[in-house]
């Protein structure tokens, strides 16, 4: 590409991705900040509800399933396709790159680090390369809960059938987020070398307590790995603070980046713990076939490998910028107070229960119910009936339906599906 092109690009981006898409117009990121700036919150939703191209015949409570792009994210994956496809080329610009883990950085923590984080293409890639990546042999042994999705369940069971490592279960307590501490700690012993776990299950929103388990692993000398596709912008935490090892998120839900991004994050002095399991063009510093020499690189890079597709990354940071102009906390006391109205809703139904944690402290903006009189198939069926999108849970053996309220859902949302719920309750 020309350098003239190059630079009109950004400049366009830069100015506010304010390109339409299918003649719809995407505010930029500067009327984003302005309209959260402004004190008017039905307004600021308005506007970014107005920023989806959901279909609007549907109520769409799935977020945690799979979430949806912002027409500035589109637009950014688009024009950066566009360049893509005018001067391909293999490789990419280090440094943009590199200011896309940087964003990333800050909005997982204070202290988090961009060398700490290497993009990949999900939670499902980065749970392979934890559990591939640890030096774990037969007879190790993997505390895992009976809670995860099958990502981390059909992992684990690969490596139990490929190495012989020992599973360990426990039920999540979603009485008392304590529970799980003691749930754990009463599975750990001599053998134990790793704790596997959801930071937010995908059954339930449960958060489960990050740092009192990490002090757990930490004092037996234990690996500890957080599966967080379900947990930025849905929850709000400190990665660092978290004390975890390994961690890894698929941001093409809750962050809304484009599909199949996410990211993994290596805790500062861990990188020679975690063997790259992938390698390739990216991941080493050097290397050299006749003396065998082979120098990772000393980041969390050394986990990327072979031709990316750049646009998909540049775009995940026009995400991170949306998440900023909104800010990550009215994202989340919004969705909560939805989540909060939907959970106190829920106990007016008969023959309804929740189960999400007892406790409001592990409660996310992800909701689970259960119906007594109906199992989950018939439950989704009625809810897709009146147009409601909402997730079935069978992990678990839970029989449940789990609801995701987000920045694209009004109040009335609430109201729609626990009306739905009251007419099918009778
Ligand atoms: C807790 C959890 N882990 C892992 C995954 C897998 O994510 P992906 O399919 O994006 O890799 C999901 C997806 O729903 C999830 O909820």
């Amino acid at each position: 590409m020309r350098r003239k092109d190059f630079l009109a690009m950004n400049a366009a981006l830069l100015g506010g991705l304010a390109l339409p898409l299918k003649g719809r117009p995407a505010a930029s990121l500067r009327e984003i900040e302005a309209a959260a700036g402004s004190g008017d919150e039905d307004a600021l939703w308005a506007v970014l509800r107005g920023q989806f191209l959901l279909d609007p015949d549907w109520t769409y409570l799935n977020f945690g399933g799979l979430g949806a792009c912002p027409l500035p994210v589109l637009n950014s994956l688009a024009e950066w396709s566009r360049v893509e496809e005018r001067a391909p080329s293999a490789g990419h610009d280090a440094k943009r790159w590199n200011e896309v883990k940087a964003k990333l950085a800050t909005l997982l923590g204070r202290s988090c680090r961009m060398e700490d984080l290497a993009l990949i293409g999900g939670a499902t890639e980065g749970v392979n390369m934890i559990l591939n990546g640890l030096p774990l042999k037969k007879g190790d042994e993997v505390i895992t809960s009976t809670h995860e999705h099958v990502a981390v369940h059909t992992a684990l069971l690969n490596r139990m059938h490929k190495d012989g490592i020992v599973i360990r279960l426990f039920e999540p307590d979603i009485f008392s987020g304590r529970g799980n501490v003691d749930r754990i700690a009463r599975l750990v012993n001599g053998r134990t070398r790793l704790i596997f776990i959801s930071h937010v299950t995908c059954t339930t929103g449960q958060r489960f307590p990050e740092r009192e388990i990490s002090e757990l692993a930490r004092s037996r000398g234990i690996w500890f790995a957080l599966d967080g596709a379900q947990a930025p912008v849905n929850v709000l935490f400190d990665i660092v603070d978290c004390g975890v090892d390994f961690y890894t998120c698929s941001a093409h839900k809750w962050m809304m980046g484009p599909k199949r991004t996410g990211f993994l994050y290596v805790r500062q002095g861990m990188l020679e713990a975690l063997r790259p399991h992938a390698t390739g063009g990216g991941s080493a510093e050097r290397y050299d076939i006749e003396t065998n020499e082979i120098v990772f690189y000393p980041t969390a890079q050394r986990y990327e490998y072979g031709t990316q597709n750049d646009a998909l990354f540049y775009a995940l940071g026009t995400a991170v910028d949306f998440v900023n102009a909104v800010g990550v906390e009215r994202i989340w006391n919004r969705g909560r107070a939805m989540a909060e109205r939907f959970y106190r809703g829920l106990r007016q139904i008969p023959d309804v229960d929740s189960v999400s944690p007892r406790e409001e402290a592990w409660r996310s903006c992800m909701i689970g119910f259960r119906m007594k009189t109906h199992d989950f198939g018939a439950v989704n069926a009625h809810l897709a009936k009146d147009k409601i999108r909402v997730r079935p849970v069978s992990e678990g053996k839970l029989n449940a339906i789990r609801v995701s309220f987000f920045l694209n859902n009004r109040m009335e949302d609430v109201d729609k599906i626990l009306d739905s719920l009251k007419k099918l309750a009778g």
